[in-house]
């Protein structure tokens, strides 16, 4: 507990310095619409897509190959495209996008190999990072396949941010560990980001698991580190318009990175819109950096929110009942007080995927929500807050985190702890 709450006061001045990575990333990866069947045309075609459909303008920038991309195996010890499907090589690709005013993001893996089965980057971290700095990468996206449990997985990934720093390209550095050794207790210190759970799946039940998962991390979180909700299934699958909404506010109030997962060259113009909803994407990107979390649940209502700068609230209504029934539409409310606003504070009220203002309220909203569905606030004090301590999370009891190597479930005071903890230099400084 001691040694947490160091960690806590220290959280700014421990967290990765690689000068990328300060806001959410807002981008494209592959993989959700194409698995492992991509090639240069579908990427190239995938980059002119984001800039006919005004997504580039609206601050998607990255253009992230996902697995699948490499040879199968080794070509002198180095990773190259695969001649097949990436013939131009990747060098030319990301040339390519970069002149088109977007950044090259790539993929690979902290084991012997990706997750497809292409070789990993599990003991080659150097000449990987410097092959893709040489290639110009921006992001790298690195996922956690073919590793021994005996190979602890914080050394991984520390092995590869260190390589990656070894370049001198600022490169942002996307942890994908699944959530698994409680990587909220040690990421901020090593990548930009890092994923909350499991892979998401374009379903309803995928999206509130992954929801679930991340309630409680917000306090993790914060410029340059933060908690992955998993890449975009917006315009994928069966998802209603209504899910499509929460999935999309949601992940942006949590401050997730916003990666789109969805084939630009059929995306419906209705999904699209959401991908595109200004005022969502802005609460994202907000200056203040702070996640949002679960501030409230009551049956099938819930409330989640966070904090903006300049003393304002971003508030998500979510109505969890199932559609299609009798009772479809919900009346949810949120309190000042849950805010952390003084009672009787007038505070104007704005509908962020209307983009409509609703008028201006002095000590709760109250909105209809239809089930499946969300409705989106901003709600800004007039003439701000004096002083402005609220953040969701500081009702909640603050643990020792539990360790990855053993099944028994550790607790602080164990002899884990010292590899658990980013205070501890001994484990985290570069070699
Ligand atoms: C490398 O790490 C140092 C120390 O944290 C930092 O100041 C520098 O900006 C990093 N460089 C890159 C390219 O990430
Ligand atoms: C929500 O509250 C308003 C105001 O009290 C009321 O007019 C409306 O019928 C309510 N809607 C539902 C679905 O209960």
């Amino acid at each position: 507990m001691r040694l947490l709450t160091i960690l806590l006061l220290c959280g700014a001045a421990l967290a990765l310095e690689n000068a990328v990575g300060r806001k959410p990333a807002l981008g494209y990866n592959t993989w959700n619409a194409f698995g492992i069947s991509i090639d240069e045309d579908i990427v190239k075609a995938t980059a002119q897509r984001m800039i006919d459909l005004g997504l580039r303008d609206a601050g998607y920038v990255y253009l992230n190959v996902d697995d699948a991309w490499s040879e199968p195996v080794r070509v002198d010890g180095k990773l190259i495209g695969n001649r097949a499907t990436f013939p131009s090589g990747i060098k030319a690709l990301a040339d390519y996008v970069h002149s088109k005013g977007l950044k090259f993001g790539i993929y690979s893996d902290a084991g012997s190999h990706t997750c497809a089965g292409f070789p990993g980057s599990r003991g080659y971290e150097a000449v990987d990072a410097q092959t893709w700095a040489d290639w110009g990468v921006d992001y790298l996206k690195y996922d956690n396949c073919f590793a021994p449990a005996s190979d602890w997985i914080v050394d991984r990934y520390v092995a590869m941010r260190d390589a990656l720093n070894e370049t001198d390209r600022p490169v942002l550095y996307s942890l994908c560990e699944w959530g698994v050794a409680d990587p909220w207790l040690w990421a901020p210190e090593v990548g930009n980001s890092w994923r909350t759970t499991e892979d998401i799946e374009p379903t309803w039940s995928s999206i509130l698991k992954i929801l679930d998962y991340s309630t409680g991390l917000a306090r993790f979180a914060g410029p340059g580190h933060f908690g992955d909700l998993d890449m975009l299934e917006v315009g994928n699958g069966e998802l209603t318009l209504g899910e499509q909404r929460a999935h999309f506010a949601l992940w942006a109030l949590f401050k997730s990175p916003l990666l789109i997962g969805a084939d630009l060259r059929t995306i419906h113009p209705d999904s699209l819109a959401i991908l595109k909803a200004r005022e969502v994407i802005a609460i994202n990107q907000d200056e203040l950096g702070v996640a949002g979390d679960l501030i409230w649940q009551q049956g099938a209502s819930r409330v989640y929110a966070a904090p903006l700068a300049g003393g304002g609230r971003a508030v998500v209504l979510l109505n969890l009942h199932t559609p299609g029934g009798q009772y479809v539409v919900s009346n949810i409310s949120v309190s000042w007080e849950e805010l952390g606003l003084p009672a009787g504070t007038p505070a104007a009220v704005r509908d962020l995927y209307a983009t409509a203002d609703l008028g201006t309220f002095t000590d709760s909203f109250t909105a209809e929500v239809t089930a499946h569905d969300v409705r989106v606030v901003r709600i800004v004090p007039l003439g701000g807050l004096k002083h402005d301590s609220w953040r969701p999370w500081f009702s909640q009891t603050i643990r020792g985190p539990t360790s990855p190597m053993s099944d028994s479930g550790g607790t602080s005071g164990t002899a884990s702890d010292r590899k658990m903890f980013p205070g501890q230099h001994s484990m985290f400084a570069r070699t």
